[in-house]
């Protein structure tokens, strides 16, 4: 495993900053917060030596004071604003809802008219869609993060906490996105599936680094930010600059890729 490579914090305290590079810096600043909340090895292990670094990161920078605020979200604001925001399950579309039903006996004739429609698509589109698909179908790689901040994390898999489960239903809801896209995708004919099956593989594989220490405060800044951004580039390349219609959630069967992803726009991705 990884934390094979971690590193104690570097000898030689009296230096002068200016002689350590900016990892060190941080390392130091983070050293004089007040007292790492958790670290599963060093909780047991005595005093705390000084922030652990990985790949760069301080690890567990969360702090005992801000872990109580993180846990006193969990009761008033999580449970009443927080989860509710999460819809119920028959009350969200699903991918079927935008895709030729395969059980229909026309279903054949249905994809037709898919791929008449989808043949005059631009290629800087479809560039654009499969970018956006590739991300979406990357969903474990973010809830493996949502999973390493302290505080929040799920620690049984089927934890019942307020955060666990958001996360959980979080995830739920936004697989429905790279699914949706992916089905499409497959039955325009209009892109090389296997070669975005693979770049899917090495993505999820590959994992992501976002550097935010375990650290919900950071975790959760960052998301925000990067789930603004997904808004705003889904938009612009979406439906935003084509003028396309909102859906409505009536199965609109085959209305083309366009509508698919204001399907997912209407979560906001
Ligand atoms: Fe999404």
């Amino acid at each position: 495993m990884a934390l094979g490579r971690q590193a104690t914090q570097p000898r030689g305290a009296n230096r002068h900053p200016a002689a350590d590079g900016p990892r060190r810096v941080v390392a130091r600043a983070v050293a004089s917060a007040p007292q790492p909340a958790t670290s599963t090895s060093h909780a047991q292990s005595g005093p705390v030596q000084g922030p652990i670094i990985m790949n760069g990161q301080v690890l567990h920078s969360l702090t005992a004071e801000r872990l109580d605020v993180v846990r006193s979200l969990e009761d008033g604001y999580l449970q009443t604003q927080v989860v509710p925001l999460l819809k119920a399950v028959d009350k969200c579309w699903q991918p079927a809802d935008f895709l030729p039903p395969s059980e229909d006996a026309d279903f054949l004739d249905k994809v037709h008219e898919l791929r008449q429609r989808a043949k005059n698509l631009p290629d800087d589109y479809l560039v654009v869609f499969v970018g956006d698909m590739i991300t979406e179908e990357a969903l474990p790689t973010y809830m493996t993060m949502l999973n390493t901040l302290d505080g929040v994390r799920d620690e049984t898999g089927a934890s019942q906490t307020p955060w666990a489960k958001w996360t959980r239903e979080w995830t739920a809801e936004e697989n429905r996105h790279g699914d949706v896209m992916n089905k499409y995708m497959y039955l325009t004919g209009r892109v090389n599936l296997k070669s975005i099956e693979v770049t899917i593989q090495n993505l999820i594989g590959s994992g992501m680094d976002p550097k935010t220490e375990n650290n919900p405060y950071l975790g959760f800044l960052y998301t925000s930010f990067q789930e603004r951004a997904t808004k705003v580039c889904w938009g612009a390349g979406g439906w935003g600059r084509a003028g396309v219609e909102r859906p409505r959630c009536k199965r609109p069967h085959v209305r083309g890729p366009r509508t698919a992803l204001a399907g997912c726009l209407a979560r906001a991705c």
